[in-house]
C-alpha cells in the first residue's frame, strides 16, 4: 500500500469501528490496537497493519473478519465482586424494598448485566441473591448477561474460572457456588454450580443497536465500565435506551469513574455511581 492511503484506510478503520461498537479508538492507541490484531494479521498471512487493512478494505475480507477484529478490540478486564459497594445496594437495600412492595406473592428481580465480558459480574449478582435468598428473603431472580464479544460470552456460559479469578469470593460462598474442576485439563479451575448457572442467562447484544430485545421492566441494569470506551453522544444514547428498559424505580449500576456521564431527565443519582428511575 502506498504512503499517501495509509491514512485514509487508518481514518477508514476507526470510523468502522466507532460506528459499529460505539468504541474510539485514538491515533495514540495506535499500537495497542496493531498488538491486539496481531493474531489476526498473521492468520490472514498479511505484512503488518496496513497490509491486513488492505485485505480488510480493497480484498473483501471485512465482513468475514469484523466479528473477530470486535472481539480482539474489546477491553474485557472484569471481576467477581468488582466495585463491591453496588452488591451491598442490591442485597441491604433493592431486595427488602422489593419485597416491602410486593403483592402477595413474593417478587422476582429482574436483573441485567448490560456489558457482562466472561461473566463475574452476573454471577456475582446471581451469588448474593442466592445467599439472600438463604437468609431468608422471599423473591426470585432471574438474571440477563449480555455483550458484544461472542468470545467472552462463551466464558461466560462454560463459566469456568481459574482460582485467581475466584480469589474475590469469600471461601464459603466459593464452596458452596462452585465446583472444582476433577480433569487433570481442568486442574486449578473451578465451574459455577448448575442451580446459578440456572438463573442466568448470556445473549449477544451490541449497545449501538438502536432497539434492544429486552424486557422493559427490568429492576437493575448493572452498565458498568463501558461508557468509558464510547463517545459522548454514544454515551448519551445508551443511557437513554437503558431508561427505557427500567421499570419505574429500577436502579443503574455504572462504573464509578463514570458517574458523571449519566445525565437524563429520568435518572435520579441515588448514590456514587448508583442512579434511578423516577
Ligand atoms: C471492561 S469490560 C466490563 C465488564 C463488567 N461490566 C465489569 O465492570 O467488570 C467491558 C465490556 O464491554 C463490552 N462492550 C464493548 N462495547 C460494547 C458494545 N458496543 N455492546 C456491548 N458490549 C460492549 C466488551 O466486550 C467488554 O466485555
Amino acid at each position: 500500500m502506498s504512503q499517501a492511503l495509509r491514512p485514509a484506510h487508518d481514518q477508514r478503520f476507526s470510523d468502522l469501528i466507532r460506528s459499529r461498537t460505539g468504541i474510539q479508538l485514538p491515533v495514540h492507541r495506535r499500537q495497542m490496537i496493531e498488538s491486539r490484531l496481531r493474531p489476526r494479521i498473521a492468520a490472514v498471512g498479511a505484512t503488518g497493519f496496513e497490509g491486513y487493512l488492505e485485505q480488510l478494505f480493497d480484498h473483501g475480507l471485512l465482513d468475514d473478519e469484523l466479528p473477530l477484529v470486535i472481539d480482539l478490540l474489546t477491553t474485557n478486564k472484569t471481576d467477581f465482586y468488582r466495585e463491591s459497594a453496588h452488591f451491598d445496594v442490591l442485597v441491604d437495600k433493592i431486595v427488602p424494598e422489593t419485597i416491602r412492595h410486593a403483592t402477595p406473592h413474593a417478587p422476582r428481580l429482574k436483573i441485567w448485566s448490560a456489558a457482562s465480558s466472561e461473566g463475574a459480574e452476573a454471577y456475582t449478582a446471581a451469588i448474593v441473591l442466592s445467599e439472600a435468598q438463604r437468609a431468608g428473603h422471599r423473591f426470585s431472580y432471574a438474571i440477563l448477561g449480555t455483550d458484544i464479544s461472542h468470545r467472552m460470552l462463551e466464558r461466560a456460559r462454560r463459566a469456568i474460572y481459574t482460582a485467581e479469578q475466584l480469589s474475590p469470593v469469600p471461601a464459603e460462598l466459593r464452596a458452596r457456588y462452585t465446583m472444582a474442576g476433577r480433569a487433570p485439563s481442568h486442574a486449578g479451575t473451578a465451574r459455577i454450580v448448575p442451580e446459578l448457572r440456572d438463573r442466568v442467562q448470556f445473549m449477544h447484544l451490541n449497545l449501538m443497536d438502536s432497539t434492544y430485545p429486552v424486557d422493559r421492566d427490568v429492576d437493575v441494569i448493572f452498565l458498568r465500565n463501558v461508557l468509558i470506551y464510547f463517545g459522548p453522544e454514544d454515551q448519551a444514547a445508551v443511557i437513554a435506551r437503558m431508561a427505557g428498559h427500567l421499570r419505574p424505580g429500577g436502579y443503574l449500576m455504572v462504573g464509578h469513574s463514570e458517574s458523571m456521564v449519566v445525565s437524563h431527565p429520568q435518572m435520579k443519582q441515588h448514590s456514587p455511581s448508583v442512579f434511578r428511575k423516577t
